[in-house]
């Protein structure tokens, strides 16, 4: 049975007590939510992967609700740190150096000499980390390759029975996933566009290579896979018409036509539009296929601040499906 517990003092114990047991609980960031585990503990890290039905030992974000709590795990060197003032609490996920003395199991590592850090924002998120006393290992809490959860609703619909608990903070506010920073080698570099822009970024970094995205031009970073956040409609991207049989993604003025629509954004603002991207293919996905649909066309997204975010998931779940 999966417990659904309330974003109050008696939820968010429960919650720590049962990651502390080894126990799997979803819970609420500013992003997605995540699928949290005790990450100093192969046995539990171990059902992340088995409940997701990941196919391979993926690295994991650790999560702290602090970065003092989290640069006792990671390496920090200046820029580090002046990144975690600006961004933390925030939407930023750092790969860094692990402590020689660090606690992270090897399997929420992957066996790298680096980790994944990140302090997300958000009250009820800091309390569950803070109760928990431990870094939490956590990925989207969504089956592998599947849409992000957005919401407590979206997790339970696909995980239900798989996992003890989720923790409903709520919607969550940027919705789409952390921007990933690797800092282990001479230069920044960008392994993921997310909610924090690389606008943001570079005004504590300097210039950033990232994606002239729609091209698969990143970095492999493990786990990094084409196919993602699949919806089971295919989808076309950069839609200027839509057809009939056609579910429309739909950013700013509506192109006419379509059988379906989701509007991202009516006033073309990126933010609201990563806000609703991942609810909005969920959406269009299951009541597109129920209209007899074929598809799901999205409209162009701009290549700025969280633009670039959506984009990159957009690219990801348009690309060619493992059979
Ligand atoms: O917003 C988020 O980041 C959400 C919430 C729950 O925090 N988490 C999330 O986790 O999106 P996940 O597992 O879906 O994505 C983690 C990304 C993957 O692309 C993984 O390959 C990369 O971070 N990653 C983790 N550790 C790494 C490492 N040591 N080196 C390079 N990439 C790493
Ligand atoms: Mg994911």
């Amino acid at each position: 049975m999966t417990e659904r517990l309330e974003a109050n003092e008696a939820g968010i114990s429960r919650a720590a007590e049962l990651l502390r047991a080894g126990g799997l609980v979803a819970f609420g960031t500013e992003t997605v939510y995540g699928l949290g585990a005790d990450a100093t503990s192969d046995t539990a890290v171990a059902r992340i992967f088995a409940a997701k039905e990941r196919p391979r030992f993926n690295p994991l974000i650790s999560h702290f609700p602090d970065a003092e709590a989290a640069f006792t795990e990671a390496v920090a060197d200046d820029l580090a740190r002046r990144l975690a003032d600006r961004f933390w609490p925030g939407p930023l996920t750092l790969i860094l150096p692990r402590q020689p003395d660090g606690t992270i199991s090897d399997l929420a590592a992957a066996g790298l000499p680096s980790v994944a850090v990140r302090v997300p924002r958000g009250t009820v998120t800091a309390a569950l980390l803070r109760a928990t006393g431990r870094p939490v290992a956590a990925p989207s809490a969504n089956l592998s390759g599947k849409v992000s959860p957005s919401d407590a609703y979206h997790v339970l619909r696909g995980l239900t029975g798989r996992i003890d608990a989720v923790l409903d903070s709520g919607p969550c506010p940027v919705g789409v996933e952390s921007t990933v920073l690797d800092l282990t080698g001479t230069a920044p570099v960008l392994l993921r566009p997310g909610g924090v822009t690389i606008e943001a970024l570079a005004e504590i970094c300097g210039p950033i290579s990232h994606p002239d995205d729609y091209t698969d031009t990143l970095p492999v970073s493990p786990g990094r896979m084409a196919s993602h956040y699949a919806p089971s409609l295919p989808v076309r991207l950069d839609a200027q018409e839509v057809g009939a049989d056609e579910a429309l993604l739909a950013f700013g003025p509506e192109l006419p036509g379509a059988g379906l629509v989701w509007n991202l954004s009516p006033s073309g603002t990126v933010d609201e539009a990563a806000a609703r991207l991942f609810a909005g293919l969920r959406f269009l996905d299951s009541e597109g296929a129920r209209r007899g649909l074929t598809r799901i066309a999205a409209m162009p997204i701009p290549r700025a601040g969280l633009g670039l975010a959506i984009r990159d998931r957009l690219r990801r779940a348009a690309s060619p499906r493992p059979a």
